[in-house]
């Protein structure tokens, strides 16, 4: 039997093959609560414009507001043979109002559907999203106040560098975070344009109020080419850009923390609930969920290239190679509020180990910094020739065996007379945080500052939009 959608001039139905991979209604279903906005709202216009009959319009808004229904509660029956969600709920709308049903296609294809119905999941998507990045936030801003004092090694190069503070490392986070929201609305706000009503591709000749269909549905405007609206896809690639580089910020983290807990380092340990055992080992806490969010990131960037790819050279307009872009999409952005959502609750409940921290801050002679710009404040050295010196200083405290702040006086009088006691102060690693007052520096002061500004900012934050 030929497809009762568009089969008019076909004599037989599809091979199963054909069928197998032309099927989308598995991933489009998910477009069901946006499928039957877009369909209401074009409805809505149809019958203000006089393009269709008010009675139409009311069954027509009637019969989809029963499917919203069936789906939400699970009675619908979605079919194959239909191959999408538009065609699905069409159909069963036929079921329900009979040939009125027919009358909801004018003006309008599943091309300028599909990408309306797509665009309105992003959006939504991308609000939830920011929900969660914000939530993220939140967590570290808390953890980075607590710990606004707790000294920690800083590193370059994964080699200890200078002492920092534990929550001026969080609040790092905070601000790749900050950008992360920053390109999901920057999206946002590109993508918020109604293509409903470019049709299949040339626009329509009944008197359409693509206006009205616009502002029903939340959008700014309509596209202005119809060409472009039904054959594009970048707000797509745009989100997925933005869940790319926020997937990577989060893979750091994720890493980091990987790092932070193992026996070797220890500097924190994770709770009860986002640790695991080992079904041989009894000793074991492993940091899965950290080593999946640092995983999932391949799944999104994959994702991104994926589409990337299904798009580049595809002429205009639509092409069925677009019916690609949701299942990635929607895997990839689906991983990344999951990975967010467990970087936040890894963050509340993490264990720093302050003393463990405060040791590991001090070793690997990672004041030495603090001894060089002593010598250029005080001994008025230029910063080249105290580097120089300090490094000699550093070379007879290794020989020696101990840490810098343990080293005798009269031994860095060695290589340089003019030290005094005074510089021993700057050696320890509390002085050295506090010394890094500099906006943007680790010093404690700072951080609360920060913490607190980011505190108010988030109270009620929503997308900058
Ligand atoms: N399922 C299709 C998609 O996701 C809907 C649009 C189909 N349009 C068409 N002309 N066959 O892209």
């Amino acid at each position: 039997m030929s497809n009762k959608m568009w089969g008019g001039r076909f004599e037989g139905g599809p091979d199963a093959i054909m069928e197998a991979i032309n099927v989308s209604i598995d991933v489009d279903r998910h477009l069901y609560a946006q499928d039957i906005a877009a369909s209401k709202a074009h409805a809505a216009m149809l019958s203000a414009q006089g393009i269709i009959a008010a009675d139409d319009a009311k069954n027509i808004a009637q019969g989809l507001d029963t499917i919203l229904s069936e789906i939400t509660q699970g009675t619908f029956t979605f079919k194959r043979a239909l191959e999408d969600i538009h065609m699905n709920v069409e159909s069963r709308l036929a079921e329900l109002i009979g040939p009125g049903a027919g009358r909801l296609h004018t003006a309008r294809s599943r091309n300028d559907q599909v990408a309306t119905d797509f665009k309105l999941w992003v959006r939504d998507t991308i609000d939830a999203l920011d929900t969660a990045l914000a939530e993220y936030q939140r967590a570290l801003v808390e953890r980075a106040l607590e710990h606004a004092d707790t000294v920690m090694p800083g590193f370059t190069h994964l080699q200890t560098a200078q002492p920092v503070t534990f929550g001026h490392h969080l609040l790092a986070y905070v601000e790749m975070a900050a950008r992360d929201r920053g390109r999901f609305a920057d999206a946002r706000k590109r993508l918020n344009e109604s293509p409903l009503g470019s049709a299949a591709l040339a626009g329509t000749s009944f008197p359409i109020d693509r206006f009205a269909t616009a502002k029903a549905l939340g959008f700014d405007r309509p596209t202005a080419n119809s060409l472009d609206a039904v054959s594009d896809r970048d707000f797509v690639l745009e989100t997925l850009s933005a869940a790319a580089i926020a997937s990577v910020h989060l893979s750091r983290f994720a890493e980091e923390i990987v790092i932070w807990t193992s026996p070797l380092v220890g500097l924190i340990r994770l709770s009860d609930k986002f640790t695991t055992g080992s079904s041989i080992m009894p000793q074991k806490r492993n940091p899965d969920a950290a080593e999946l969010v640092r995983a999932k990131t391949g799944r999104i960037i994959g994702s991104l290239n994926a589409l990337l790819i299904v798009m580049k050279g595809l002429p205009l307009a639509y092409q069925k190679d677009m019916q690609e872009d949701k299942e990635g999409a929607m895997d990839a952005l689906g991983a990344l509020a999951l990975a967010i959502n467990a970087m936040t609750g890894m963050v509340r409940d993490l264990i720093a180990d302050k003393a463990r921290m405060e040791q590991a801050a001090g070793d690997g002679y990672a004041t030495a910094t603090d001894l060089a710009d002593w010598l250029v404040r005080t001994l008025k050295m230029p910063f080249r020739e105290a580097h120089h010196v300090t490094g000699r200083i550093v070379a007879k405290a290794a020989e020696a065996g101990v840490a810098l702040d343990a080293l005798p006086l009269a031994t860095m009088q060695v290589v340089e007379p003019r030290i005094t006691a005074e510089a021993l102060a700057v050696l320890s690693v509390q002085s050295s945080v506090a010394s890094r007052t500099s906006f943007g520096g680790t010093a404690p002061k700072n951080v609360r500052e920060q913490a607190e500004a980011w505190r108010k900012r988030l109270e009620n934050d929503a997308i900058s939009r």
